[in-house]
Order: C-alpha cells, then sequence, then structure tokens
C-alpha cells in the first residue's frame, strides 16, 4: 500500500446508475488496492441547488442508498473512508481560505455551473453555486488527495483545485500536492431515451439497484434508430444507444458483432437486440444487486461505516487545517493577540 490518496464522491440525490458506474464507479474499484481511498458524500454541494428543507431531510435516506450503491460495486468498506461532507466543519473554513485564491470571471468561465443552474431552473447565479468547484477544492485538497476520478462534467473542477492547490503553494509554502484527474473509460453515457447523458432529472437512468423486470422494462422502452420502422430496413449502430449499452455491458464481443452486421443489413428485429441487451445489463448487475441486498440486510451497517469514515476524516482534516493556517501565518495572528491579552489581564490583577 502506498501513501498515495485518492478522493471523489458524489452529491447525496439518491440511487446511482449505470452512468455513474462507467464514468467514474468503475475506476473506483479498480484503484482501492493502489491508493487510499476518501468518498466524499457531498451534501453541501447538493444545497447549492437544493437548499430546502425537504432536501436537507433526505440527506440521510440518500446518503444511505448511495453508500449502499458504493458497497454493491465493490467498494470496501475496510479499505476507505466514506464521509459525510457537512460533518467535517474544517471544510468550510478551507473553502473561505480558497474563495480569496480565485476570480469571480474565472469560476463564471466554468461551464458546468451555467447548465447546473439552468436545471434547477435558477434564473440567476446563487454565489454558493458559482462557488461549487472552490468547495470541491477544499474537499480534494482537505486529504491532500493525487488523484481524482470522476465524471467528464467534473474535469474543469478538478482543473480549478490544480490552480488552486498551485497557487496556494506559491503564497504560501508546498502544502498540497496537485491532483491529477481520471475520467471513466464512457465519460458520458447516453441515457435510454437518446439524450446525451443519462441523468436522474431527465428520467433516462437505469439504476444499478433497479430489479431485473424494470430493466426490461426499460430496455424495451429504450431509444434505437428512428427510421427503422420495420426490422427490414437497414439500421444505424454508430451512435444507437442500443448498441453503445451493448459494447459496454455485454462481454459477448461476437454476439454483439452479429447483432450490428444484421442491424446494418436489415436482418435483425429490434426485439432480439433488446432481448439480448437486457439479459446482458442484468447479468451485469446481478452480483451488485446481491451484495447490495446483502448489506442493506444488515440494518446500521451502513450508518456506521459512515460514521466512522467521518470521524477518521475529522481527525485528517484538523490536521490539515491546522498546517494550512500554520503555512498561511494565521495561526500566529491570533497567538500574538491571546498571549498580549495574557499580560494584560495578568497586570490587572
Ligand atoms: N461534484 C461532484 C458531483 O458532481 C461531487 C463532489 C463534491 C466531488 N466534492 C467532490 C467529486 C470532490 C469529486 C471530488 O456530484
Amino acid at each position: 500500500m502506498t501513501d498515495k490518496r485518492m478522493l471523489t464522491g458524489d452529491r447525496p440525490t439518491g440511487k446511482l446508475h449505470l452512468g455513474h458506474y462507467v464514468g467514474s464507479l468503475a475506476n473506483r474499484v479498480k484503484l482501492q488496492d493502489t491508493y487510499n481511498c476518501y468518498f466524499i458524500i457531498a451534501d453541501l454541494h447538493m444545497l447549492t441547488t437544493k437548499p430546502s428543507r425537504g432536501d436537507i431531510e433526505n440527506i440521510s435516506s440518500n446518503a444511505r442508498e448511495m453508500v449502499l450503491d458504493y458497497l454493491a460495486c465493490g467498494i470496501d468498506p475496510a479499505k476507505s473512508v466514506i464521509y459525510l461532507q457537512s460533518a467535517v466543519h474544517e471544510v468550510y473554513e478551507m473553502n473561505l481560505f480558497f474563495e480569496m485564491l480565485v476570480t469571480v470571471p474565472r469560476l463564471q468561465r466554468v461551464p458546468s455551473l451555467k447548465e447546473m443552474a439552468k436545471s434547477a431552473n435558477l434564473n440567476e447565479m446563487p454565489l454558493g453555486l458559482l462557488g461549487y468547484p472552490v468547495l470541491q477544492a477544499a474537499d480534494i485538497l482537505m486529504p491532500r488527495a493525487h488523484l481524482v476520478p470522476v465524471g467528464k462534467d467534473n474535469e474543469a473542477h478538478v482543473e480549478l483545485t490544480r490552480e488552486i492547490a498551485r497557487r496556494f503553494n506559491s503564497m504560501y509554502g508546498e502544502v498540497f500536492p496537485i491532483p491529477e484527474v481520471l475520467v471513466g473509460e464512457v465519460p458520458t453515457l447516453v441515457g435510454t431515451d437518446g439524450n446525451a447523458k443519462m441523468s436522474k432529472s431527465l428520467g433516462n437512468a437505469i439504476y444499478l439497484s433497479d430489479d431485473a423486470k424494470t430493466v426490461e422494462k426499460k430496455v424495451k422502452g429504450m431509444y434505437t434508430d428512428p427510421n427503422r420502422i420495420r426490422a427490414d430496413i437497414p439500421g444505424t449502430v454508430e451512435g444507437n444507444p442500443v448498441f453503445i449499452y451493448h459494447d459496454v455491458f455485454n462481454p459477448d464481443k461476437a454476439e454483439v458483432d452479429d447483432l450490428k452486421d444484421r442491424y446494418r443489413n436489415g436482418k435483425v428485429g429490434d426485439v432480439e437486440v433488446k432481448d439480448k441487451l437486457t439479459k446482458a445489463i442484468n447479468s451485469f448487475l446481478d452480483p451488485i444487486r446481491e451484495r447490495r441486498e446483502g448489506y442493506a440486510s444488515k440494518s446500521g451497517y451502513v450508518d456506521e461505516v459512515i460514521f466512522s469514515g467521518t470521524r477518521k476524516m475529522q481527525e485528517e482534516a484538523r490536521q490539515t487545517l491546522l498546517e494550512m493556517k500554520k503555512a498561511m501565518g494565521l495561526t500566529g495572528a491570533w497567538n500574538k493577540i491571546s498571549r498580549k491579552a495574557e499580560k494584560f489581564r495578568k497586570k490587572q490583577q
């Protein structure tokens, strides 16, 4: 085991889907033997677009579902620190220091933020949402992570983190490593409706926790080549969501090649293509479902995983923040004032 660290995570908005898996989860599972892993349940980030009481009330159950998905995919809680962001107070402080090192125009150029504002129906940009990547930089640099496996939409945030880390180091001394980004094999997975991105809010997702029947129904309803109104019409494979999923989730490459061949020549019905895809996705999900059930049946287990991870992170955060403040010379100001005040009090007696 090296002392290299990786950090990543998700906002607790509910269950994870296939897009999360290929975009980032698969990488996380693969890397957990080479890195010390930190997984953040980013509930403060969730507040940037969902600050209502109702959303806040759902954090604990959403976090539980999400962590169940992590564990089901093979993330080993014995090797990883899985923690709740809002319970690590140092991150609020670090965020503030980092806000001094970034300009507003720089943040306004981050493309994902405009999209997030739009999909949350916000006409104007909240200050907190503009600061989303700054807070994310605090998450990443808190355990001094070297690697950040994320989906494509988060790439620009890690770039900003690198800028902040460099800036801090050059102003105050070498405290932070410059983290690398790692984007998954399928950076953005199309949705079942053919929309460029699988996403909960678009309602075009297949969840890791969907049962076999649900997967079958979703695959049956999938968008394919719209010009192919009959099975004997030659169809287009490229960019066709059904075949994109086959490429990603069907390990039987010979079967996929044969289906593509026949599809291009108008020699296969959509029903067969989709049936085979349903089988492939279901056998991919079966072991995940089984592990999920196992963990879910132990009441309180997931909460204990999050609790002990958060305790570890709190201790680590305390150390990083202290070092950071020392580097900045910020501990000095308070120390000088306290010492003088103490002398003054003694004289008064
Ligand atoms: N921005 C991530 C998302 O899209 C969540 C997140 C918050 C995150 N802090 C992070 C990801 C730090 C990686 C590293 O949900």
